[in-house]
């Protein structure tokens, strides 16, 4: 029998690689401040380590909803030596975030689809175990999460390319949605707080969604609210819950 296990939240992130390759040059000790012994083991100055690490600890703090701020830089390690990537949340946020126990579920990778220009995403999933009994997914379980990158094209006023970025982050949670077999309509809206939602007129639970926006690319995440714990289709149980 499969039972279903809530998903808290997805997050996804963005880094321009160029970006890390100009940071790491200008201000090398950049990656003292963001980042923790265990990751700069991991990173060793690497442009492109250093820009999917951050987009892996971007992706983590999304997910938790609570972004930087609450969190501070080093609040949340993503160990991307291991595989699949193991991740830890610092006694002090746990307790603000009211996060007992929690699996997160983190991989990122490099896309190389318009060199020179590389683009790091990440997703990540944290969720709490449902009932005594059940355990939350394992690592390698399929989640039911789709991811959409988009091209923004735009010059000229920052506030013209933030628009292009951002019709292009709406344009990703659409194909998210479609990926997902979602038909019903959305509307990508946020909290107070900043997080994305979506909304919709038509009934039942909207699916998670996450954006990131960068120099010119939006990407997407979009999650079921839920995922299959003891049965083999995960994606299934997800239809069922939606
Ligand atoms: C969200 C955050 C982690 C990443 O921001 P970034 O790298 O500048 O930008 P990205 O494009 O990757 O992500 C921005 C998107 O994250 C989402 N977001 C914002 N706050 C979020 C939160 N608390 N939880 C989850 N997602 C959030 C939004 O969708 C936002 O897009 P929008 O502004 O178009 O709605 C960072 O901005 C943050 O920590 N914000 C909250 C706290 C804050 O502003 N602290 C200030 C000190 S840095």
């Amino acid at each position: 029998m499969t039972s279903s296990c809530p998903v808290l939240g997805i997050g996804i992130d963005v880094t321009g690689l160029w970006r890390w390759r100009s940071l790491l040059l200008r201000e090398p000790d950049v990656v003292d401040v963001a980042f923790s012994e265990q990751e700069r083991a991991w990173v060793r100055g690497m442009p492109e380590r250093a820009a999917l690490q951050w987009a892996a600890k971007e992706a983590a703090v999304k997910a938790l909803g609570c972004g930087f701020g609450p969190a501070d830089w080093q609040d949340v390690v993503v160990d991307l030596a291991t595989s699949p990537p193991a991740v830890q949340i610092s006694p002090r946020l746990r307790v603000d975030l009211g996060l007992r126990r929690y699996r997160m579920v983190v991989r990122a990778g490099l896309s190389r689809r318009t060199p020179p220009i590389a683009i790091a995403l990440a997703a990540a999933v944290a969720m709490p175990p449902h009932g005594s009994g059940a355990t939350p997914a394992q690592p390698g379980q399929t989640l039911p999460v789709a991811v959409a990158l988009e091209r923004a094209p735009a010059s000229g006023p920052r506030v013209a390319v933030r628009c292009a970025e951002r019709g292009a982050a709406v344009r990703a949670v659409q194909r998210g949605l479609a990926a997902l077999g979602e038909t019903r309509p959305y509307v990508l809206d946020r909290s107070p707080d900043g997080r994305p939602l979506l909304q919709s007129d038509a009934a039942g639970e909207a699916p998670l969604v996450s954006i990131a926006h960068c120099s010119g690319w939006a990407a997407a995440a979009v999650c079921r609210g839920a995922v299959g714990v003891a049965g083999e289709d995960p994606l299934g149980a997800g239809r069922e819950a939606a």
